[in-house]
């Protein structure tokens, strides 16, 4: 059986400020998008790769996308009006032979090889679905609407979820299923769908370059973590 990734790519960017779709923004010389599927396609565990493109962008982003996708079959959807839509319309478009779907942000470009073969292979060990994660180097405040601070939040058990987040095909299949037929379109990752739907959820060690482009500094921060490697001779 076969591993598949998906990427939701149809986001329009609104945090980044006016110009592209996000996942079509320049990053060095490629788009966002380019970086995330060329990383996808150079992880020994992933053998397929379905992108949920933004609307009128479908061709644009599949002539692009064969350049870097190798040998790695690819497919272009377009995506929907959410995250969660776009992953949804994404899994439709998985072959048959697929048993562990990724779900990667597009607006992640610099994730490492080895954070998404970790993520598959937790999957095949057994788990239903794995989220990479980070600790959180904030103090957090929970405040209430009037701008007072009700608690300062125990740091220690707080983790940034990451993606690729994995998952067994059938698992990912009925929470999103289920999502749908509760009027849930909304979540912001899909683990939390399945958690959502009492599935136990596992972590493992993200990447500090796993970091998602959201505003304009991620993209100053993004463009220095790729000269570096080019120093360093990795691409
Ligand atoms: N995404 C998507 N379809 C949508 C909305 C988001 O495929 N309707 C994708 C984005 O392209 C991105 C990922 O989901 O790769 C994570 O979303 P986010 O970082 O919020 O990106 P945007 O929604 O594009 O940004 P913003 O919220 O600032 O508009
Ligand atoms: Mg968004």
């Amino acid at each position: 059986m076969r591993a598949a990734a998906i990427v939701p790519a149809a986001g329009r960017g609104e945090r980044l400020g006016p110009g592209e779709p996000k996942a079509l923004r320049d990053l060095a010389g490629q788009p966002l998008l380019a970086h995330a599927v060329r990383a996808l396609a150079e992880a020994r565990s992933v053998d397929v790769i379905v992108v949920a493109a933004p609307g009128g962008q479908e061709s644009r982003v599949s002539r692009l996308l064969h350049l870097v996708a190798g040998d790695t079959e690819l497919h272009v959807v377009t995506g929907g009006r959410t995250r969660q839509q776009s992953v949804a319309l994404a899994l439709q478009a998985i072959p048959d032979d697929i048993d562990v779907v990724l779900v990667h942000d597009a607006a992640r470009p610099l994730v490492p090889d080895e954070v998404i073969d970790a993520v598959t292979s937790a999957v095949r060990a057994g788990a239903d679905a794995v989220v990479p994660v980070v600790a959180v180097t904030d103090t957090i405040k929970q405040v209430d609407t009037a701008g007072r601070v009700e608690a300062t939040v125990d740091r220690s058990h707080l983790r940034a979820a990451q993606t690729p987040q994995g998952f067994a095909r059938i698992v990912l299949e009925s929470a999103h299923r289920d999502a749908a037929e509760h009027g849930l379109e909304d979540a912001s990752d899909d683990a939390g769908l399945v958690e959502h739907f009492g599935r136990p959820v596992m972590v493992i060690p993200g990447s500090e370059d796993g970091f998602k482009v959201t505003r304009p500094i991620d993209l100053l921060l993004a463009e220095a973590v790729l000269a570096r490697r080019r120093s360093a001779g990795v691409h």
